[in-house]
């Protein structure tokens, strides 16, 4: 048993495939080098005591009975709570959790965290890993039934499945994940934030969730992967749209698939610019300061662009050409790379 380890878990980028994840679709992210490390000390009296360096906050609970929370103190007593009821047997531990990803820019620092939040734990209690489509499944739980956003597997695989200079093509019907080479030359992909913060929990997020929910009700299937367009215009909108974007947003991550296969940059951008363009219009999660940021992307030359993330706020994905210079006039663009996944040490 470690009587110390650290648990490191990075952010997510999705280069394209956004809100399929919970519709059984398709998506192409990447894990990025920024994250959250959680340092475990064991406690021998069954407390965890939680210090969350970033915002000078702590929280203390046993470990056996953690109790609700908001907030990041929701993040780590779901970690205990849902680790529990997945049969571990956890230890008290003192937790120092320190991040480096933006919150609430569209980089997952919420996967991040439950994901480092969860190794750590089970490393300091000598607890074995489980599968990885497992603690997956596991942290999304803490998200849904503890901090009460009903988000899907995207940003826990991402993260915990990350591969050095690959983007991960994954099936969320049969959960298979295979990397893809995300070789992009002298191409490069930033991030650039809104500006505008959100949390899913206090977004539409859940509503767009439901809306595709009772689109797949009313059509008589378990999924929107089982969809056709035609199924989907025979809806009333606002649900043919928002079929129509998880239908369309699948064919375009295959056909990113292909592009970064035969190294088509071009192509590529275009494919950015289609999931822009059908999240903001069938989808409707846009907002007038992500347009604003899509707009400086394009006018500092960027091939595509696109809302990345749950929506309502966070940052835009822009992939830009060969020519130095372009970041310096796309002011706050961070470039993005792929990076390895959540690891222990
Ligand atoms: C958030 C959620 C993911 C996914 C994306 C949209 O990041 O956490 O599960 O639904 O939004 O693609």
């Amino acid at each position: 048993m470690l009587s110390h380890a650290v648990a490191f878990a990075p952010g997510r980028a999705n280069l394209i495939g956004e809100h399929t994840d919970y519709n059984q679709g398709l998506a192409l992210p990447f894990a990025i080098s920024e994250g959250v490390t959680v340092q475990a000390s064991a406690l021998a009296d069954g407390r965890i005591e939680a210090l969350a360096v970033d915002v000078g906050e702590r929280d203390s609970f046993l470990v056996d009975s953690p109790g609700r929370a908001r907030g990041w103190r929701a993040f780590v007593r779901g970690a205990a709570g849902e680790l529990d009821r997945a049969g571990a047997r956890l230890r008290g531990a003192e937790l120092e959790i320190t991040g480096t990803v933006p919150r609430g820019a569209g980089l997952s620092s919420s996967a991040a965290l439950e994901v480092a939040l969860v190794l750590a734990m089970l490393a300091v209690s000598g607890e074995a890993e489980p599968d990885r489509i497992e603690l997956a499944k596991l942290c999304s739980r803490i998200e849904n039934e503890w901090v009460g956003a009903q988000t899907g597997l995207l940003d826990q695989i991402a993260s915990l499945y990350g591969q050095d200079r690959c983007a991960l093509r994954i099936d969320f019907r049969s959960l298979e994940v295979r990397p893809v080479p995300l070789e992009l030359g002298d191409f490069s992909l930033v991030t650039v934030d809104s500006g505008e913060k959100r949390t899913h929990a206090g977004s539409g997020y859940n509503e767009r969730r439901a809306e595709c929910a009772e689109a797949c009700r009313r059509l008589g299937v378990p999924s929107l992967r089982d969809v056709t367009l035609a199924m989907a215009d025979s809806l009333p909108p606002p649900l043919s749209g928002r079929a129509r974007h998880v239908i369309t947003e699948d064919e375009r991550v295959d056909a990113a698939v292909a592009a970064l296969e035969r190294s088509d940059m071009v192509e590529l951008g275009r494919l950015l610019d289609a999931s822009h363009a059908s999240l903001r219009d069938d989808y409707e999660i846009s907002t007038p300061a992500v347009e604003e940021a899509v707009r400086r992307c394009k006018r500092a030359g960027a091939l595509g662009a696109r809302i990345m993330g749950g929506g309502f706020g966070g940052s835009v994905i822009a992939l830009l050409p060969p020519d130095a210079g372009r970041l310096e006039v796309l002011e706050g663009a961070v470039e993005m790379r792929p990076a390895d996944g959540a690891r222990v040490s």
